[in-house]
């Protein structure tokens, strides 16, 4: 384990790369990372890197998304066949297909989580994360009617703390969808002082257990701030690694579902140090996307940088 993290650190100087890793990466590689954080956040990083290739671990539609910030740049991703439930939820044709049924002047305004494919986010007006879904939909002009997709869960709640009513796509994430409220209730009742710390595609009956429902990225600011010194958290595993090595002094409890206490999403879990190895040795397996799909995809994806920044 030791020399695959000095050879991935080595070929990274080689090739002038960054790594960028998603909070749901493995231990190891989150501790080889120049960058561990949540889609927004890493939107961010692919944005503003000046290096020449991108290591993204994380799944397909994230790789994908720092491509299209960034098209000069070699964009690898250790395990092509990192995909997401969410986003294959949601193809391009069936989006296409439904925008296709409405009257042109009854057109919604498309507003896609970021978990989607490059060909989804194309037909999209603006792009959102869980970091910023509240503010992004906010910012729609008021006369549009909205169409969310592909989470049901994510867009539910956006209403909720939006106030705006929206038409929702019917997807959503199989790791997340696991945890249920029974699982929860049991979990609060072992540990009654932890406050519960959810993410926004975990189901309502979830949600309205939660004292705070959030991404990735502000699961740690809320850990930080609250006096509390345990926390049941309720999303991927690879979490708990981000926090435990971010707040070593408090105790992260993993939210369980009704079968176990080890919420792994599998995509996530393709990447490997081998394959980020392989991937610096030989500059494969790399995103490519047409220019026409690049150009039409930054669009929403630049709209919502810069509302978010509002
Ligand atoms: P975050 O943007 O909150 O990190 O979530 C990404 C994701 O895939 C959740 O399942
Ligand atoms: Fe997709 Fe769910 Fe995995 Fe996130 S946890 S990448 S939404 S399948």
């Amino acid at each position: 384990m030791a020399d695959l993290k000095e050879r991935v650190l080595e070929l990274k100087r080689q090739r002038k790369a960054v790594i960028l890793a998603h909070n749901y990466q493995t231990a190891e590689i989150q501790e080889v990372a120049d960058y561990v954080g949540d889609s927004l956040g890493l939107s961010y990083q692919a944005q503003a890197t000046e290096a020449e290739v991108i290591l993204f671990c994380g799944v397909h539609f994230m790789a994908e998304t720092a491509k299209i910030v960034n098209p000069g740049k070699i964009v690898l991703i250790p395990d092509l066949n990192a995909g997401c439930s969410l986003s294959d939820s949601c193809p391009p044709e069936d989006l296409a297909a439904r925008l296709n049924s409405y009257p042109e002047s009854k057109k919604p305004y498309v507003v896609a989580y970021i978990n989607c494919s490059a060909g989804v986010k194309a037909l999209s007006d603006v792009i959102c994360t869980s970091g910023n879904a509240i503010k992004i939909v906010k910012q729609v002009p008021a006369d549009r009617d909205i169409l969310f997709v592909p989470d049901q869960n994510l867009g539910e709640w956006v209403t909720q703390q939006s106030g705006r009513a929206m038409e929702l796509w019917q997807g959503n994430c199989y790791v997340h969808i696991e945890f249920t409220h029974q699982s929860i209730v049991r979990i609060r009742q072992e540990f009654p002082e932890a406050p519960v710390v959810a993410h926004p595609e975990c189901t309502r009956a979830v949600r309205l257990l939660a004292d705070e429902v959030c991404s990735t990225e502000k699961m740690v600011s809320y850990c930080r701030e609250s006096e509390a010194k345990a926390f049941i958290i309720v999303t991927e595993s690879g979490m708990l690694h981000r926090l435990r090595r971010e707040l070593p002094e408090k105790t992260f409890i993993p939210g369980p579902t009704d079968h176990c206490a080890c919420a792994d999403c599998r995509y996530m879990k393709m990447n490997t140090l081998e394959k980020m190895v392989s991937a610096l040795e030989t500059l494969e397996p790399q995103i490519h996307l047409t220019p026409e799909l690049l150009e039409r995809a930054r669009l929403p994806i630049t709209r919502m940088l810069e509302w978010s920044r509002n």
